[in-house]
């Protein structure tokens, strides 16, 4: 990662000075829950795949440390809310907002987030930008209720496991290189070919998020594991477990969505370890990587080029 970072350390330093200044507010409790989101870091995967596209297409301008970090704050707005809904405890290695501060100040600042982020892009005047980032957001939030209505459902398919993770994950890191091929006026052609790449690494990187909850090391994730069981998510490896799994492991992990109950998670892990469903969906993920990096192929070779192929990589060889 810091390899990767190297390589647009300069505009990355300036992203990261803008997400600061822009969380500015003369409302306290604003910067408080916003700074304390933002300054336990993350990865910042997705300005950092604004900025390597952008570089990758030739140079990196003033208006692509802007998109970049309008990605970040949409980001970010989606986990304050992400977190409220899964009820979930551990972010980036501290307590959630929501366990901090509580659900209605979580919210509202995610709301302060996402509003912040669309000032932000009017400032880059580009309608392009704002239909497609308009119609980005507006995916997310479809993709958060679909997944709603969809828990607790142990009939969930794979095409709808997809389909809730593509629109709710895949689509931002879609609109982050799509956005940057925009900002840069490349041609529709490399603009799609983007999007594509973008989408791609995001389902392959959500997959590898579901695998990581059953089987990552919380200290080194900065979040929980067995929060997705504890929400009745049907995700891959229990889709898989339920398709492959004995009567007994079906019942097992069919009960456990249903009630949303995570209290037997030891079994419910030991029966997708024997299925082999870990594997299963890490190979899934593998496919969308190798997507992803026959669409990178298509853009100029060079350190940035590069620089995304590695990201592509980590994705999905990743302990958080
Ligand atoms: C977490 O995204 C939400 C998912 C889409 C799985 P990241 O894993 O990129 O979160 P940070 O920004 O690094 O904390
Ligand atoms: C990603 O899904 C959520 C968003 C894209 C907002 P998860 O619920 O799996 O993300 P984590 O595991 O909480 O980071
Ligand atoms: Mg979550
Ligand atoms: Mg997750």
């Amino acid at each position: 990662m810091q390899q990767i970072r190297a390589t647009v350390a300069t505009e990355f330093e300036l992203v990261n000075q803008l997400i600061v200044e822009q969380l500015q507010s003369d409302v306290p409790m604003v910067e408080n829950v916003g700074h304390y989101i933002v300054d336990a870091g993350g990865k910042r995967l997705r300005p950092l795949l604004v900025l390597l596209s952008a570089a990758a297409l030739g140079d990196c301008s003033p208006s692509h440390i802007k998109f970049a970090a309008v990605i970040e704050f949409i980001h970010t707005a989606t986990l304050l809310h992400d977190d409220v809904v899964d009820i979930s405890e551990l972010r980036r290695g501290r307590p959630t907002a929501n366990a901090e501060f509580g659900n209605a100040p979580s919210v509202l600042v995610g709301d302060f987030l996402y509003t912040r982020a669309f000032q932000l892009m009017v400032q880059l005047a580009d309608m392009d930008i704002l239909a497609h980032m308009a119609d980005t957001t507006n995916t997310i939030a479809e993709g958060e209720v679909l997944q709603l209505v969809r828990a607790g459902r142990p009939d969930t398919t794979e095409t709808q496991y997809l389909d809730v993770i593509t629109r709710k994950t895949a689509i931002l890191f879609a609109a982050a290189c799509y956005g940057a091929a925009t900002v840069s006026a490349a041609d529709e052609s490399t603009r799609q070919t983007l999007h594509g790449f973008g989408l791609n690494l995001g389902i392959a990187f959500q997959i590898v998020d579901d695998v990581l909850d059953y089987e990552g090391d919380p200290v080194a994730m900065g979040k929980n594991v067995g929060d997705d069981l504890a929400e009745g998510k049907a995700t891959l490896p229990l889709i898989h477990a339920m398709r492959e799994g004995t009567e007994t492991e079906r019942e097992l992990i069919r009960t456990a969505i249903a009630q949303k109950d995570a209290s037997r998670i030891d079994d419910i892990v030991a029966a997708v370890r024997r299925c082999g469903s870990l594997a299963y969906a890490s190979e899934q993920a593998k496919q969308y990587h190798d997507r992803a990096l026959a669409l990178l192929m298509q853009l100029p070779a060079g350190k940035s080029r590069t620089a995304l192929e590695n990201i592509t990589h980590l994705s999905i060889h990743r302990d958080h």
